[in-house]
């Protein structure tokens, strides 16, 4: 257990529109990871909104399948959010009204953060923060079109670090609506190099009103209070940290709540391995599913004795009757019986 000295606790009740949440704790959307499997498992560890990956406007107005499976969650996963990227302002607005009809989300939140260049090429994702017009013209044909559902606007600093716009953009973005912006102050430049830059985390929170979801580098459970304290942010969001390990959010809360945390036994630690394998199993084909566990088995099966044995085994597995074969071997050398 890790006992600690933290002055002043944060009971916090976070608000974006109607909703209402008691810990400001957000899962961060991540391509290729937050699908319902995994927002499902960091809920029920206490993230308190979550997200889907983000998912093209292009695909949804041409209600591409694959597109509109990313859409779709659970009632137990809200509230939620989804997010959409796109470099026009017309087909951005148009795919916010399909989301509204067919999904109903409690947000909607708007891509201008990612750094991928086939994204920004067109002025998708943090390509956006190059030209503040059209930014602004995406953003308000999205809320014209979201109408009742708040739209929030996740981004990064700026395009590079001669060109940081953060403060300028939020003090725009909320002239014409916008509820709530998340911002990972790193440039775009950056992509994932140095630090995320919570001054201007700081700088944007003094500059408007609506609330400010801070996000970057949230190492460990206790950077939560950290941030919170250095920045003044409304509430934090969690991406790379919560990879195999979803715990990070109860530890957070514990930390609000009680001034200390468990470490994670290595028997939570197994057991969470089966119940994300069985729900992937009941989601996907067999292949993604494969690739999934993989993937994932790949953050949960480290920082214990002989973890690279157990994650060299699963990487090897070529069936799901392979990695259960592995999950009952697995199950078998640390006791659990499931
Ligand atoms: C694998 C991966 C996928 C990501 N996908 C998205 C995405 O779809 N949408 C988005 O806004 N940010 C995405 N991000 C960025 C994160 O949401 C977050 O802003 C960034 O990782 C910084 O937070 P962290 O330090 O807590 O990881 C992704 C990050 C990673 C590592």
């Amino acid at each position: 257990m890790v006992q600690l000295n933290v002055n002043s606790i944060n009971y916090i009740m976070f608000k974006i529109g109607n909703i209402k949440v008691k810990t400001p704790l957000f899962l961060a959307p991540m391509a290729g990871i937050t699908d319902t499997t995994f927002r499902s498992l960091c809920k029920k560890m206490g993230a308190e909104i979550v997200y889907t990956e983000f998912v093209s406007a292009n695909g949804i107005i041409r209600e591409n399948k694959k597109t509109l499976d990313m859409m779709k969650f659970s009632e137990e996963e809200r509230p939620i959010g989804v997010q959409i990227f796109g470099d026009d302002a017309e087909i951005l607005g148009h795919s916010a009204k399909i989301i509204k009809d067919r999904f109903s989300p409690d947000l909607i939140d708007i891509n201008f953060g990612c750094p991928v260049p086939k994204i920004t090429n067109k002025g998708a994702g943090s390509g956006a923060m190059k030209n503040m017009t059209l930014m602004i013209k995406m953003a308000e044909n999205v809320i014209k079109n979201a109408e009742n559902i708040p739209v929030t606007v996740k981004m990064r600093a700026g395009w590079s670090q001669d060109k940081i716009i953060s403060k300028k953009a939020g003090i725009e973005l909320e002239k014409i609506g916008i509820k709530a912006i998340t911002l990972h102050p790193r440039t775009s430049n950056q992509k994932f190099t140095g630090r995320a830059d919570w001054s201007l985390i700081r700088e944007l929170k003094d500059s408007v009103q609506i609330p400010i979801i801070g996000n970057g580098d949230i190492q460990k459970p206790e950077d939560y209070q950290k941030m919170i304290h250095e920045t003044n942010c409304d509430a934090v969001m969690i991406a790379r940290s919560a990879l195999g390990n979803p715990w990070i959010f109860k530890q957070i809360k514990s930390i609000i709540y009680k001034n200390k945390y468990d470490e994670i036994s290595l028997e939570n630690r197994v057991r969470l391995c089966n119940e994300h394998y069985m729900l992937l199993k009941k989601d996907k084909s067999e292949q993604h599913c494969l690739n999934l566990t993989k993937k994932h088995y790949s953050w949960y099966l480290k920082n214990f004795p002989n973890a690279s044995f157990w994650r060299i085994k699963f990487m090897k597995s070529h069936s799901l009757d392979e990695i259960e074969e592995n999950l009952k071997d697995l199950n078998a050398e640390y006791g659990i019986n499931i």
